[in-house]
């Protein structure tokens, strides 16, 4: 049998990670999936597809508090799960791991709990111009009950934050910074790093909402020295329903819970509770068991895929895709920065990007259109929404072809 580790360094095959993906060979409206909506949510491995079926057939049963087989294999499972998580963003203590639903609850943990307890009256938060809603309104909503201040940090027109203008934000009002790692809108990548750096000069904690991050980049909370990673499963090929709050162990510490209930607790009595020790702290109720073992399936599978070579082959795609989008006429790129995931927004002059992305599914291509909730942003660019093609592990030049041909299609019949 093959190691893990002779499987780590096999080329890097697109078509044989294809055959891992069953969906792939779906037909939609008479032509074969081309799947390309992969910031929406990526495709699941067979094997993450499995892990769920495995659990329910033989394993199921509730975690933590059993005193039978079941229960203990359930709760081995669950809490491995845990130490790939730690493992995959190389979080220096277990205990740093939360599960949560998804990286929106996650934001909304950190919001209620951390923010509540230390945000007052005056206090400034930031944020950037290109944060999805979940990275927005949970800081506002924060921000109404503690007559706080939101303050954004402005981005140039190729969708790149402003350093100089980051800087000038930071002042002894700025209590906490919140920003992406990777734009879903525009494919930006931020360095994070750098902001997290200088917001750390000034004991300004800082939470990255690393949700578009993890399926394209290897990610170090340790390196990056984030206080809070957050992230979602079904966006790296694992389960909906199923995320994860990295958080530096002191902070979780000094935090109150999030949600009271099962789990929680380490003592109830009708007079006082006691709370349970970090991470089950803000684990409250009975948890996505399955749900976070098809996470931890999903790291798996990623670890047996070289990043580099990924990167290289999105990175390919993202270049020749951009390369042909603009040669058609009307064509407009939101979001040209240097540094790119493979998603690209895209504007055609006088075509509503619903009415595109509407025709293109007749071509059986699954591309997303219209805000991504990211409205602020859209008003930046003045436009009312784009249409998105966001690639993934799986995608082939082939496929690019077929967008751009589809496109061209979709185009002459809108015109
Ligand atoms: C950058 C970013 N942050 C947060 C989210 C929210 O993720 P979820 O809906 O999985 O909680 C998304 C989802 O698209 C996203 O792209």
């Amino acid at each position: 049998m093959e190691t893990l580790e002779k499987i780590k360094v096999k080329q890097f095959d697109v078509y044989s990670i294809r055959e891992d993906f069953p969906i792939l060979n779906k037909t939609v409206n008479g032509n074969p999936l081309v799947y390309i909506d992969n910031a929406a949510t990526t495709q699941k491995p067979k094997a993450v597809i499995h892990s769920h079926v495995d659990f329910y057939l033989y394993h199921n049963a509730n975690i933590h508090r059993g005193v039978h087989q079941l229960s203990n294999e359930s709760t081995e499972a669950y809490e491995d799960a845990r130490i790939k998580v730690q493992k995959f963003i190389n979080a220096p203590d277990l205990r740093e791991i939360i599960f949560t639903r998804g990286a929106t609850e996650s934001i909304n943990l950190v919001t209620s709990t951390y923010g509540r307890r230390n945000i007052t009256e005056g206090d400034e938060i930031v944020i950037s111009t290109m944060e999805h809603h979940a990275n927005i309104v949970p800081w506002q909503i924060l921000c109404g009950e503690k007559n706080a201040v939101l303050r954004v940090i402005p981005i140039d027109d190729n969708g790149e934050i402003i350093m100089d203008e980051y800087v000038k934000l930071l002042n002894n009002k700025t209590k906490f910074i919140s920003v992406t790692h990777v734009s879903n809108s525009l494919g930006t990548i931020n360095p994070v790093k750098k902001i997290i750096k200088l917001a750390h000069e000034r004991n300004i904690p800082v939470l990255i909402d690393g949700a578009q991050a993890v399926p394209h980049m290897k990610v170090d909370v340790q390196e990056l020295d984030c206080d809070f990673y957050v992230f979602s499963a079904h966006k790296m090929f694992g389960p909906t329903g199923i995320g994860v709050l990295y958080g530096k162990a002191n902070l979780l510490e000094s935090m109150p819970p999030y949600q009271g209930g099962g789990d929680m607790i380490s003592s109830v009595s009708f007079e006082k509770t006691t709370y349970n020790e970090i991470p089950n702290k803000f684990e409250a109720g009975t948890p996505n068991i399955a749900g976070a073992i098809g996470l931890g399936i999903a790291i798996d599978y990623l670890n047996n895929i070289d990043f580099g070579m990924l990167q290289k082959h999105e990175k390919e795609i993202l270049d020749y895709t951009t390369s042909k989008l603009i040669e058609i006429p009307g064509v407009k790129i939101i979001g040209t920065a240097k540094n790119k995931a493979s998603v690209i927004s895209f504007i055609i002059e006088g075509l509503n990007p619903l009415d595109i992305g509407i025709m293109l599914d007749t071509s059986g291509i699954a591309v997303r259109a219209g805000q991504h909730c990211t409205e602020p942003l859209m008003a930046r660019f003045g436009i009312s929404g784009t249409v998105r093609a966001s690639f993934a592990l799986y995608n082939t030049m082939e496929e690019a072809d077929i967008f751009i041909k589809g496109l061209n299609k979709s185009i002459s019949m809108l015109k």
